[in-house]
């Protein structure tokens, strides 16, 4: 008689083993996941939850490594008192680094690493991004986002590597294998690995402007969560790739899409999240919700939830009213409306994941020790990243590198660490703060590389004092932190006010560089002539010495543009 306690039991008959002694009710329990300001560790104990998520900026107070790791320690050792002792998945969106921990190194954001075009970068970036979260307790990221995006007003253009399947396919790969391979030849179920999500299935970054129908904190969405209009042919073609090189990687989960095909919401599309992802393509993990997309498939509550879960959904991320959910999936059950077979699938899907990562074997001294958040490698990585990320995109007269002589700084980007890393940064938007976390501004970065006696005066506002020249004008142009829907543009123009400090620095200098800190293209094309160069550094996260790297010339531009740039 197998007993699931016994690692040495293949994981198919631990499995078996452990679903025959959970309760229906355990058994919903391991499909539902809150997000932990809205359930306590002793309801996890109780009820056996299988998993909690911290949210964008769901932080302990105060947000440490340290406070990280209690915190998700606290709700694993709840999870292993339960009746059953089945150990916590607990989820993170680490999409540039452990990005909600105070510390932790800030990644440049994924666009950065689609110009940087190297798939051995992208594994060696995740892979810290994994030691960092591991450290911490947190075994699960959600992340990569696949994404083939396709319009760049979309808020998540920078959480995506670029608009061409081959590169995202290759680029996501990769960062798939580094979350995931520790290269301790243990795979997934090594205390150093964490289970990657690539995200979100599928085709969410081909939906159509003015095609979402949501609403949040009174703003609009136009483009995310939107409707993808395209034939099967398409799909197959342009926005399946990266889902099946995840799957033939290890994946063992996905996210699927707020957004819908041809008006069907992905959450109910069991066609593509039975049929093809889990039977054509043989995924053996589970698929986990996007936050409270369960709820939109339908206005009647019960209804949504049995379509969702009879599509294919296996967790739902249920960040608040747990409860309703629990009791509505179970009346669902008894009622018929969903299959126990159904239920049976999904927990025997989310329980293998578990075993194979290791998780009941895993003991807390395992995990990477704390130093490691922000640890000295990890940020001259984050740098190398960041450089090679840069792009350059128009340099008249030999403007770049930088020469010698006085220069003149200007932008509030060039001196906010906030601006630096942009959303998904402390918060779940980011947020406009000098110091909103550890790192290196860029204009501290320029002070570090310039050669020694270099004169650099910096004004957020062009306004320097006198009537002197400066050698070379360095302007910094931004967008401010967004993420998601809230993040939809339709005027990438750049604003009228920073269109006027290029003009204001032009009349102090000899050589006029901007550089764009921004999460996706922008309009330039009409003011090319007012500047001798044009850089793309996209969002290069919490080191900024890598933008000072690249304009002095110590680290070449290798950057390529990973999409289409409008005209
Ligand atoms: C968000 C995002 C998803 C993220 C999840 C948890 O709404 O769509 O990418 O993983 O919720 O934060």
């Amino acid at each position: 008689m197998s007993d699931y306690r016994d690692p040495t039991q293949p994981t198919a008959a631990r499995v078996a083993d452990l679903l025959g002694r959970l309760t229906l009710a355990e058994k919903i329990a391991q499909m539902t996941q809150p997000e932990k300001y809205s359930v306590t560790p002793d309801e996890v104990a109780a009820l056996g939850m299988g998993s909690v998520l911290s949210g964008g900026g769901g932080n302990p107070k105060p947000n440490t490594p340290a406070t990280w790791a209690a915190m998700v320690s606290e709700y694993d050792e709840a999870a292993r008192r339960s009746r059953l002792g089945i150990p916590l998945l607990y989820g993170v969106d680490a999409v540039h680094g452990h990005n909600n921990v105070h510390g932790a190194t800030i990644f440049p954001h994924t666009i950065s690493l689609g110009a940087a075009g190297d798939p051995e970068l992208a594994r060696r970036v995740a892979r810290a991004t994994a030691l960092e979260t591991a450290a911490t307790g947190v075994r699960w990221d959600f992340a990569p986002m696949v994404s083939v995006v396709q319009d760049p007003r979309w808020g998540r253009t920078y959480e995506a590597f670029g608009d061409d399947t081959a590169a995202v396919t290759a680029l996501s790969r990769a960062y798939l294998l580094g979350l995931q391979d520790a290269g301790d030849g243990r795979g997934l179920a090594s205390p150093h690995a964490v289970l990657g999500t690539p995200k979100h299935y599928l085709g969410d970054g081909a939906t159509l402007w003015g095609t979402s129908k949501m609403e949040m904190l009174g703003l609009r969405f136009h483009i995310d969560q939107g409707d993808m209009r395209v034939d099967e042919a398409t799909l197959r073609a342009k926005y399946l790739p990266p889902y099946a090189a995840a799957v033939e990687a290890g994946a063992l989960c996905v996210m699927p899409s707020f957004s819908s095909w041809n008006g069907v919401k992905m959450h109910a599309h069991r066609y593509l999240l039975t049929d093809v992802l889990k039977g054509e393509m043989g995924l053996r993990g589970f698929l986990v919700s996007d936050w409270q997309a369960m709820d939109q498939i339908d206005p009647d509550y019960a209804t949504a939830i049995a379509t969702s879960i009879n599509a294919g959904l296996d967790m739902n991320m249920v960040p608040y009213d747990w409860r309703r959910f629990i009791a509505t999936l179970m009346a669902a059950i008894e009622s018929g409306a969903v299959p126990l077979s159904r239920i049976d699938d999904a927990v025997g899907r989310i329980l293998t994941v578990k075993f194979e990562m290791g998780l009941f074997e895993q003991r807390p001294g395992d995990l990477p020790p704390l130093s490691i958040l922000g640890a000295a490698e990890h940020r001259a990585l984050a740098r190398e990243a960041a450089a090679r990320g840069m792009v350059l995109l128009h340099n008249d007269g030999g403007a770049l590198p930088i020469g010698g002589g006085p220069i003149f700084v200007a932008g509030e980007a060039a001196d906010n660490i906030g601006l630096q890393c942009g959303g998904w940064t402390i918060k779940w938007q980011g947020e406009v703060t000098r110091d909103l976390t550890v790192g290196t501004t860029i204009l501290d970065g320029l002070r570090e590389v310039a050669p020694p006696d270099t004169a650099i005066t910096y004004s957020p506002t062009a306004d320097f004092p006198g009537d002197a020249r400066a050698a070379v004008g360095l302007l910094f142009v931004h967008e401010l932190p967004y993420a998601e829907g809230l993040g939809d543009r339709e005027d990438l123009n750049l604003p009228a006010e920073q269109v006027a400090l290029i003009d204001k620095l032009r009349a102090r200098c000899e050589r006029l560089v901007v550089v764009l800190i921004t999460g996706r293209p922008l309009l330039i094309a009409e003011h090319l002539g007012r500047a001798e160069a044009w850089v793309a550094a996209w969002l290069p996260g919490s080191e900024g010495g890598a933008v000072a790297d690249v304009l002095f010339g110590r680290v070449p531009f290798t950057g390529r543009l990973p999409l289409a740039w409008p005209g």
